[in-house]
Order: C-alpha cells, then sequence, then structure tokens
C-alpha cells in the first residue's frame, strides 16, 4: 500500500508540443518561458519539499489572456497549475508533473479603491504588501496579514482562505471578499466581481473560489472590503510560565481590552531558541515557557493606553505574566511583531520541516505538543508549538537534520487521529494541496467529500485544473 502522503499517479493528460508553444507564444509574446533556469524557481515550493517538472510557465497580464489558456489548455487536456507567490504550505502552488505553471506576476493592477465604502478591486497578482502599502496612504489596511506578506499575492490568499494575523479582528476572507472574477476550465470568465455588502440573489459563487487552491478556476480579480487605518496601535511582547496563565491572560485581554483587541498570537521557548539561533534574533524580554504578542487598534490613544495601562496591572499583580514590553513606535512594534513572524524562516533554517496546521478548542491546542513531544521521545530534533491563539490555531512543527522516514510513521497518523478525536480541523488556515490531500476525512464527513467531488466534476470535467490537489485519491 502507499502512504497517504506519497505522490499519485500521473494522470493521462497531453504533454506540451511545439504546436502547442506556437500557440501560447502568439498569445503571449515574450511571456511564454521555456528557459530551464527561469522554470526551476516556480516547480518547487517555498519549503523546498516537492518538486515539479514543468517545462511551460506562462504569464498572463489580463482576465482575457488567462481566458484564451484557459480554452486553449481545456480543448487540448493539457493540465494547469496556478501559481501567485509560491509561499503556499502544503505543496499546492507548485506541479506534480509537468503541468502548465499559469503564473500570476504580472496581474498586478490595482483596478479602484473606494474610499467611502473602503472597497478595494485589484488583479489577483497584486502583492499583498504593495496592497498594504497603497492602502495605508490612504488611511485605511488591508483586513488581512501574514508573514509571507512580501511574496504572496491576494489572489493565493483567496485560493488558499489564507488567515493570519488579524483574523481575530476582522474576520476571514468569506466575509471580506466581496467579489472574485474567475475563469473556469473551459475559458468562460465567471464575473462575480460585486463590491456589494449584501447581494442575497441566489447561491453566493464567489464562495467556492474562496480555499478552493487553484482547483475550481483561475482568480482572476477581487474586491475586498478594507478597515480605516487605526490611529493608535499598540504592540505587547508579554511571558508566562505555563499554558494556563496564557489561557487566562487570553481570557482577561478580551474582558478588559475586548474592543481595541485586534491580534492574540503565541510562541513557545523552543521557537524562541530557533529564532535565536538561526536569525539572531534576541529575546526582547526575560526567557520564559510561553510568549504573547498582543496588538491593540483603536482610534483614541489617551483611552487605549489606559485600558493598557489598567489591563497590565491586572495581569501582573495577579501573577498571570513574568515579564513584558510595550510599544507604540512603529519600528518597535515591527520589531516585535517579528518574533511572531519570522518562526516559519527560522523553521526552515532547523532542517526538514514537518508542519501540521490544526484547529482545536482553544483550551487544548497546547497539549498535542506537549503530547507529540512525549510520544516523539528524542527522536526529532526540534518539536515547538505557535499559533493564532485568539483563533484556536495551533501550528505544531516538528524538524529533523534530513527526510526521516521512520520519524514520518512516528508522528501521522498520531497528529491527525488526534486531532480528529477532539473534532479539530487537520487544516485551519494551509489547505489541503498536494500534501494534505488524504487527510481530508480526519476533518470532512464522505458524504461531503463526494459533494466537493461533485462541484469539482460539473466546474472541471476534465480535471485540467491543479490535479492532484485538495481532494483525495480515492472517495469513500
Ligand atoms: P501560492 O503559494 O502561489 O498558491 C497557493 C495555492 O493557491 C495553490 O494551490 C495555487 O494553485 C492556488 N492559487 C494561487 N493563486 C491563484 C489564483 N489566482 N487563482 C486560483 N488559484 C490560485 N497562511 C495563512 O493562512 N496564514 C498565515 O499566517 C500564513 N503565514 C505564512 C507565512 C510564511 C512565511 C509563509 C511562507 C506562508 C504563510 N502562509 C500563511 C501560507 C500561504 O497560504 C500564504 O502565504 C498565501 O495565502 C499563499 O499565497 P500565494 O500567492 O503565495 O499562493
Ligand atoms: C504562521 O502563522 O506563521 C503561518 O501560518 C506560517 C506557519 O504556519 O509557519
Ligand atoms: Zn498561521
Amino acid at each position: 500500500t502507499t502512504s497517504p502522503g506519497a505522490s499519485p499517479e500521473r494522470l493521462p493528460f497531453s504533454t506540451v508540443t511545439l504546436e502547442d508553444l506556437d500557440f501560447f507564444r502568439r498569445i503571449l509574446p515574450g511571456r511564454t518561458i521555456t528557459d530551464p533556469d527561469l522554470l526551476e524557481s516556480c516547480n518547487v515550493d517555498w519549503l523546498k519539499s516537492v518538486r515539479g517538472s514543468s517545462e511551460v510557465l506562462l504569464r498572463p497580464q489580463t482576465t482575457q489572456e488567462v481566458s484564451q489558456i484557459l480554452s486553449y489548455c481545456n480543448s487540448r487536456n493539457l493540465a494547469v497549475n496556478t501559481q501567485g507567490g509560491n509561499t503556499g504550505l502544503v505543496g499546492g502552488s507548485v506541479p506534480v508533473y509537468d503541468e502548465i505553471v499559469l503564473s500570476t506576476a504580472l496581474m498586478n493592477k490595482i483596478l479602484s479603491f473606494d474610499s467611502i465604502s473602503g472597497v478595494l478591486t485589484c488583479q489577483a497578482g497584486c502583492v499583498l504588501e504593495h496592497l498594504s502599502v497603497y492602502l495605508e496612504q490612504r488611511d485605511h489596511i488591508m483586513p488581512l496579514d501574514l508573514g509571507a506578506k512580501g511574496s504572496c499575492h491576494i489572489g493565493g490568499n483567496v485560493a488558499t482562505n489564507a488567515g493570519g494575523l488579524r483574523l481575530l479582528r476582522y474576520g476571514s476572507l468569506h466575509g471580506t471578499v466581496l467579489g472574485v472574477e474567475t475563469v473556469l476550465a473551459d475559458g468562460q470568465v465567471l464575473d462575480c466581481l460585486s463590491t456589494l455588502r449584501k447581494d442575497n440573489t441566489g447561491y453566493d459563487l464567489k464562495q467556492l473560489f474562496i480555499g478552493s487552491e487553484g482547483t475550481l478556476g483561475v482568480i482572476t480579480a477581487v474586491s475586498v472590503l478594507c478597515p480605516r487605518k487605526s490611529k493608535s496601535v499598540h504592540v505587547m511582547f508579554l511571558g508566562c510560565e505555563t499554558f494556563d496563565q496564557l489561557l487566562k491572560t487570553f481570557q482577561l485581554c478580551r474582558g478588559m481590552l475586548g474592543e481595541i483587541l485586534s491580534a492574540f498570537e503565541f510562541l513557545d521557548s523552543e521557537c524562541m531558541r530557533l529564532l535565536n539561533t538561526h536569525l539572531k534574533l534576541d529575546n526582547p524580554i526575560s526567557d520564559c515557557p510561553f510568549y504573547m504578542v498582543i496588538e491593540t487598534s483603536g482610534s483614541d490613544a489617551r483611552h487605549d493606553e489606559e485600558k493598557l495601562h489598567n489591563f497590565l496591572e491586572e495581569a501582573m499583580t495577579s501573577s498571570l505574566v513574568s515579564d513584558g514590553t510595550l510599544a507604540t513606535e512603529e519600528s518597535k512594534a515591527k520589531a516585535l511583531w517579528s518574533m511572531r513572524e519570522r518562526v516559519t524562516e527560522a523553521l526552515r533554517h532547523d532542517g526538514f520541516n514537518y508542519k501540521y496546521d490544526v484547529s482545536l478548542p482553544v483550551e487544548t491546542i497546547y497539549q498535542l505538543v506537549t503530547d507529540m513531544r512525549a510520544h516523539l521521545g528524542g527522536q526529532a530534533k526540534s518539536v515547538v508549538g505557535y499559533g493564532h491563539m485568539g483563533d484556536g490555531n495551533l501550528h505544531l512543527n516538528i524538524t529533523s537534520p534530513t527526510k526521516d522516514a521512520k520519524l514520518l510513521a512516528a508522528i501521522e497518523p498520531f497528529v491527525y487521529e488526534w486531532t480528529s478525536a477532539r473534532r479539530g480541523s487537520v487544516s485551519a488556515e494551509h489547505g489541503l494541496g498536494l500534501k494534505k490531500r488524504n487527510y481530508i476525512y480526519y476533518s470532512k464527513s464522505s458524504r461531503a467529500v463526494a459533494v466537493m467531488a461533485g462541484i469539482k466534476a460539473m466546474l472541471d470535467p476534465r480535471g485540467i485544473l491543479n490535479p492532484y490537489k485538495t481532494l483525495p485519491d480515492r472517495l469513500l
């Protein structure tokens, strides 16, 4: 039997011929790439854990060009892998075999911004950080923020339904994305690019594409509801002794900072060790078993500071928090945020990464890290826990010097069974991609998976869009 994580067999798609290349060069002159050196980076994922062997990279600039590409590929039975910033963590963004890579990198135009409603409409290839800078100049912010902001595209964010560091405050993209324009597998353009807050004219089709990981259509443009930039932003970096204290501090925060709380993130001391070792980042406070990054965003600095002062006093006198620092100035706030945002990068330097992204009832999230450490004994190099505490989302990461099949067999299916037994999700925010596709049944019923497969068959009958991803190899 093959392991659930193993690569599936290549499906009987056509292979790219010289005539196909002629066609692509005609519609995308100078933007049909076949140079192996240029193809190298789009065949390998960010974690350098999976590698495809595509020989063609297409760089369209318009929806019409995407439509022409898909219409042609569908008629020729050529498989297509849509790629944004290639920062995905589940092997979904790179080809498995020789799928054509369709990059959104040149679809990077902002189409409109309405400062009254706060609705931004842009092409799918806009880099998240560029959108954030554009909006900040207009007194607004993006409703999402993540460590990969410098590379990831908004289309990739929508395709993965990325969560990130602000979800606690602004909710998921299922709420903040108001419209999506998609090109379907046969080249038809599905225009659901609404900018309305409310629209109950039947099924909300755009929701299907949010989190569909490139398997149902190519997202070419989106409209996003953007909040106003807060006048007063504060970031605290606090340390505590136990996970129970972390939980109690979270509860205290919700009670005392309620309406101004905009993020509540955590990391453990093992993450801190990796930040020190691999990125030379110094701990801004004294050593503790757990750390929190807490952000508040409000409209009145005096009011917010008074609240923060009362919260800190209560947290210290009730001995929940052992040490901490508070930043108002932007550069210091950024430095504190990097202690949380750069854990992913530190882990990549530590060796081969086994990444788990689960959501669970918040009070149980760290027990998985403790149980995993006990279960593995000394087999792993590092076992670390961090994540979006406010969303009940744990990132459990394990490393070994090189890829180690014996260690993997000790981790899986243990981690999935543990999560499933508590009715958690085996992918809280990263999606399923190639790596997690066969673990879907730990979190979804076979009926639900069959409905997903039916939708896929309806929208992409030949299965050319991101094959081998998201859906499991077998229906139960
Ligand atoms: P890619 O990696 O290029 O693609 C991801 C998937 O979306 C693939 O399946 C691809 O086929 C599909 N896709 C991409 N663009 C389109 C499109 N236009 N139309 C249809 N399908 C498309 N994720 C979180 O949820 N929260 C985090 O906090 C977070 N932090 C991260 C931090 C780091 C340092 C890194 C490396 C990754 C992080 N991620 C996080 C994971 C990742 O999902 C996000 O970075 C991002 O949403 C992916 O966007 P991308 O443009 O890089 O997409
Ligand atoms: C994060 O929250 O840092 C991201 O989801 C990336 C990761 O899980 O490492
Ligand atoms: Zn995350």
